[in-house]
């Protein structure tokens, strides 16, 4: 691994946080067995990674058999992150996880389209700040000098995960070699239940209307912040200095990207993604 900051490594043209993982495990995934059974998140980082975790183990809780584990990190764990791993070929089915990694660097058994995928994607420009916020309170990064500067990281994809831009377009070009669901922060905002409803068909969960209803109330951002499987505050201080959960709303970078920001925004994305003819709601 290449070390580029005093925060992030490079392996495999992906940044990793210092310390988080090793050359040996992010290889050893490409060997890790799936199963048919097995349930992937997949986010690049603040895009609602924590809030479709607690969707999809309410659901699954709610239609019976998943094993229990005593917070939402254990229960769906990135797979490429070391710090307090087990052994997770000896987990129970269903198994769920997390990540944050390109197509490229996950387990190729995934591509037997049997075992699922939820790609949940946010709109780059509440991304940024949302990102820019977590820098300052995590222990694992770089603490950002000014959001100009964060801005300019995050645009060159000098950050954890690398670029955004880069990301959403590796995951969606190659949509067709997975079974995947794509959902986006923004739709979930607009309609929880609708969001839900998705979810519970995608997984093949047959869910009552009231235990539907359920799942939402458990979800919310007012439910969730209280929940202490699942708004992460059980992480110790030393790796996060505030709370996971800050405003969960849409349009929030209005009141931080300048004019001349929030094109160049607009600029990368039509270069990049413009033949894809991706829709984001920015309010
Ligand atoms: S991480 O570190 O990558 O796992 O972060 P991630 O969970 O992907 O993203 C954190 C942002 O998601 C917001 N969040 C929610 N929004 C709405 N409703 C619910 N229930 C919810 N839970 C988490 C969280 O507040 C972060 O967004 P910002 O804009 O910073 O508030």
């Amino acid at each position: 691994m290449e070390q580029i900051t005093d925060c992030l490594c490079r392996y495999k043209n992906y940044n990793f946080g210092i310390g988080l993982t090793t050359p040996e495990h992010i290889d050893s995934l490409q060997s890790f067995e799936i199963r048919d059974s097995d349930v992937l998140l997949v986010t690049y980082p603040k895009s609602g990674t924590i809030w479709t975790q607690q969707i999809i183990i309410s659901i699954c809780e709610s239609a019976g058999g998943l094993h229990e584990y005593p917070n939402n990190l254990e229960q769906m764990p990135w797979l490429e992150y070391t710090e307090g791993r087990g052994d997770y070929a000896l987990r129970p089915s269903p198994r769920l996880f997390s990540s944050h990694l390109t197509p490229a660097l996950l387990p190729p058994g995934l591509k037997a389209k049997k075992a699922k995928i939820i790609y949940v994607t946010r709109n780059p420009k509440d991304n940024i700040v949302s990102y820019f916020h977590f820098s300052g309170n995590s222990g694992d990064l770089e603490t950002p000098k000014s959001f100009e500067d964060f801005f300019e990281q995050y645009v060159t994809g000098n950050v954890g995960a690398s670029s955004w831009f880069d990301h959403i377009r590796d995951w969606h070009s190659k949509r067709d070699q997975y079974n995947i669901l794509f959902l986006s922060y923004e739709d979930m905002i607009l309609d929880l239940k609708e969001a839900v409803t998705k979810i519970c068909h995608f997984l093949g969960k047959n869910l009552s209307d009231a235990a539907v209803e359920q799942v939402v109330e458990k979800s919310t951002f007012k439910t969730m912040k209280k929940d202490v499987k699942a708004n992460y505050e059980f992480l110790p201080e030393e790796k996060v200095k505030k709370d996971f959960m800050r405003k969960g709303k849409i349009g929030d970078w209005k009141n931080t990207l300048t004019e001349a920001q929030s094109q160049r925004v607009d600029q990368l994305l039509h270069e990049t993604l413009g033949e894809m003819s991706l829709k984001f709601i920015w309010e």
